[in-house]
């Protein structure tokens, strides 16, 4: 990869701050000032900017915590997207959401960059886990969790796999539910095969990896790679 990308890539500027790092000298290869933006790196060379090392990243991988209102999209018209959420952070990166929550669902988004990592989790094949607190307006029955457990059809003939509900709360009106599918609207439509109504929808978990208690609603931060990798676990 050429030096000036690379410095745009990992240092998250534009091509040209990346060139006026460059002129001013403040970039070293390998402990050496480089001036050239169209140097070539090599597999092993160590790139630092003011004698701070870089480390090239190749996707980003982002736990957002969802408020009510906001949309699952990378842009819209008229609301406030998880995307805006991030704002500037990420200037060269072209982030979305790895799945969808609804506008009036709360919790636990990923944003990330890598298309193939995205494709992954939400194939139905690769069964990542999706955990949700839902808030109903009926008691859930036993009727209802054998239904779910067996697999339940929605109104549009729409088979869904089996899905695990179980009760939180002693009215039995706040439920966990952990899904492995994603139809839209699905918890909603499952619910409603049984005519009740869904008041409240929070993503606690996908896979194995939890929505970090400390980010109130709106904040968001970075994944390790040890994280990403309990997604998939
Ligand atoms: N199911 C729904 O109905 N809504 C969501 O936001 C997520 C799952």
């Amino acid at each position: 990869m050429r030096l000036d990308k690379y410095l745009a890539e990992t240092a998250q500027c534009t091509r040209s701050e990346a060139k006026n790092l460059l002129a001013k000298g403040r970039v070293q290869v390998n402990g050496t000032v480089c001036k050239k933006g169209d140097t070539q790196l090599k597999a092993g060379d160590a790139v630092a900017v003011d004698g701070q090392p870089l480390q090239y990243q190749q996707y980003v991988y982002i736990m957002l915590n969802k408020p009510e209102g906001v949309v699952s999209a990378s842009t819209d018209k008229r609301d406030t997207t998880v995307v805006d959420l991030v704002g500037d952070a990420y200037p060269r990166r072209q982030l979305f959401p790895a799945g969808r929550l609804d506008k009036t669902s709360t919790g636990f988004v990923l944003l990330t960059d890598d298309g193939g990592f995205a494709h992954d989790i939400l194939a139905p094949k690769r069964h990542v886990s999706k955990t949700y607190t839902v808030v109903l307006d009926t008691p859930l029955t036993e009727e209802m969790c054998a239904g779910f457990a067996a697999g339940v059809t929605l109104a549009d003939g729409t088979a869904l796999s089996p899905a695990q509900v179980t009760a939180l709360s002693q009215d039995r009106l706040t439920v966990q539910v952990v899904l492995k599918q994603g139809v839209y609207h699905q918890i909603k439509r499952m619910f409603g095969v049984y005519g009740a109504g869904v008041n409240g929808l929070h993503r606690e978990a996908i896979g194995s990896l939890g929505l970090d208690p400390d980010l109130a609603p709106g904040q968001w931060r970075e994944l390790s790679l040890e994280e990403v990798s309990k997604i998939t676990r």
